[in-house]
């Protein structure tokens, strides 16, 4: 090379070529000022991480349908738990038998839960049975008027089984277990179709002191 290059820290002009002063185990370094376009694009590229970051993190534009659906579902979860323990922290024994059983709007909404999601497996008399060419034939579930209660025969008893369905160490009635009705109709309708129940059985059922 006929000239030396010039040293110095950075090229500041184009076309400008300087040596670098640092110098390591004889290995040298050049530096040219970058174009502007690529300079430009560096920096957008640096803009446009900060915002993608900030929508990608904090909106929603980019879920995709599936998250969406997931955060629904967790929402609603939450929503049903919520209205759980509103239920819960009024309901029980006395209350159930005294205030839910007793009135006639809450009896028929009950009334109508049953018959919709229970009379296939207890019967439309609760009896668990249907006639049939004069024949009483067994359906699935346990007759609730036969005052017998496999898992307590306290009103709360009957909320709580069919809010959360069989307990897990029952092996069924024939095999046959309770599903959580609390997932699919919610606390409310739960204790609604237990009011219903309760109206429907005897009196001694309701033997409970009101408040
Ligand atoms: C697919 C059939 C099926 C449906 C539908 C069903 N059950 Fe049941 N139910 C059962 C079975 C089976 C058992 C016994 C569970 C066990 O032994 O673990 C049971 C038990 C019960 C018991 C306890 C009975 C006892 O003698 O201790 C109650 C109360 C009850 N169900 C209410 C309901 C209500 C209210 C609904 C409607 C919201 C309903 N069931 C819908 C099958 C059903």
């Amino acid at each position: 090379m006929s000239q030396e290059p010039k040293r110095g820290h950075f090229a500041k002009e184009e076309g400008e070529i300087i040596l670098r002063e640092h110098e390591y185990d004889g290995i040298q370094e050049y530096d040219q000022k970058l174009p502007n376009w690529w300079l430009f694009t560096f920096y957008g590229a640096i803009v446009w991480f900060v915002i993608h970051w900030g929508v990608y993190y904090y909106t929603d534009f980019f879920r995709t349908p599936q998250e969406r659906v997931k955060q629904e579902i967790v929402a609603v979860q939450q929503a049903k738990a919520a209205e759980l323990e509103k239920t819960l922290a009024t309901l029980d024994d006395s209350t159930l038998v005294h205030e839910w059983a007793t009135k006639p709007e809450v009896v028929s909404a009950g009334e109508v839960t049953y018959l919709t999601n229970c009379t296939a497996c207890h019967g439309a008399d609760l009896s668990a049975t249907i006639s049939a060419g004069g024949n009483k034939v067994p359906l699935p579930g346990l007759p609730l008027n036969d005052h017998q209660w496999k898992f307590g025969s306290k009103p709360m008893d009957l909320f709580k089984l069919i809010n959360v369905g069989s307990p897990p160490e029952s092996s069924g009635h024939n095999g046959a277990k309770m599903q959580a009705w609390g997932q699919t109709l919610g606390p409310k309708k739960v204790a609604e179709v237990t009011a219903y129940l309760i109206a429907k059985l005897p009196e001694d059922f309701k033997d409970i002191p009101a408040k």
